[in-house]
């Protein structure tokens, strides 16, 4: 079968572009928390935009190894261009990662694997996963940054400033002051404190990560286990008849 003819290359084309097009709204949403003042938020949005990045070059690159270069490829396809709040681009971005998670590469692994291409059904699979996490990442930022516990504990507790090293112990570190000594030294908790608590979720999600792809590589290896069994019993039934 001439590869660039399956649905499998149409929509490793489609995941390209729409992971390419992922990374940009998230670029534009950190812009947007940064000028806000959200630093820390903004770099959190700003590491997954680079995730998005990775993810259209391994589409990339299955394009390229399995079709060659091509010089004009049609796409047809749906993709978003909703923008709003800050608050509102998370709710956004949590919506389409849920959907790219559960219905879009799960329907491309399937279909992958219905066409004969099990190592493409796996990549979609895998970045399927880690799409679940960033639902995940973008669901907690939109509830915390719509009731305020961005920056809030409910005990006093040790904040360390990620810029420049300063320690307090407070309960609440959001709210602004005139003062712009106050307010740089407000602004760097509030960023502390959100790195804080993101970092406890990151590592917590990148075990589970690292679990599931060493799932993801098992299968593999089994596949191919199994796919050099049958070409064993193949060549072996071959003999048999010669
Ligand atoms: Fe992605
Ligand atoms: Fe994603």
């Amino acid at each position: 079968m001439d590869f660039i003819k399956t649905q499998t290359y149409h929509n490793l084309a489609r995941g390209f572009a729409g992971e390419c097009q992922a990374g940009m709204r998230y670029q534009l949403t950190a812009k947007a928390a940064m000028k806000q003042g959200y630093e820390a938020l903004a770099n959190v949005v700003r590491s997954i935009a680079k995730n998005e990045t990775n993810h259209a070059r391994v589409f990339f690159e299955q394009m390229l190894q399995n079709g060659g270069s091509r010089d004009d490829v049609h796409i047809d396809a749906h993709y978003p261009f909703h923008a709003g709040t800050l608050e509102e681009n998370l709710r956004f971005a949590m919506a389409d990662e849920e959907a790219e998670a559960e219905n879009v590469y799960p329907s491309f692994a399937k279909i992958a694997r219905e066409e004969g291409f099990g190592q493409i059904a796996l990549k979609f699979e895998q970045i399927a996963k880690v799409e679940s996490h960033h639902r995940i990442i973008f669901n907690y930022l939109a509830e915390a940054f719509k009731d305020g516990s961005l920056y809030a504990a409910e005990r006093p507790m040790l904040w360390i400033c990620s810029e420049c090293g300063y320690m307090s112990a407070v309960r609440s570190v959001s709210g602004r002051s005139r003062s712009a000594s106050s307010l740089h030294e407000r602004s760097s908790l509030k960023n502390a404190a959100f790195l804080r608590r993101i970092s406890g979720d990151q590592r917590r999600l990148s075990y589970e990560k690292e679990q599931q792809q060493g799932e993801c590589r098992k299968a593999e290896r089994q596949e191919c286990a199994e796919r050099s069994e049958q070409r064993e019993e193949l060549r072996q039934a071959e003999s048999q008849r010669l």
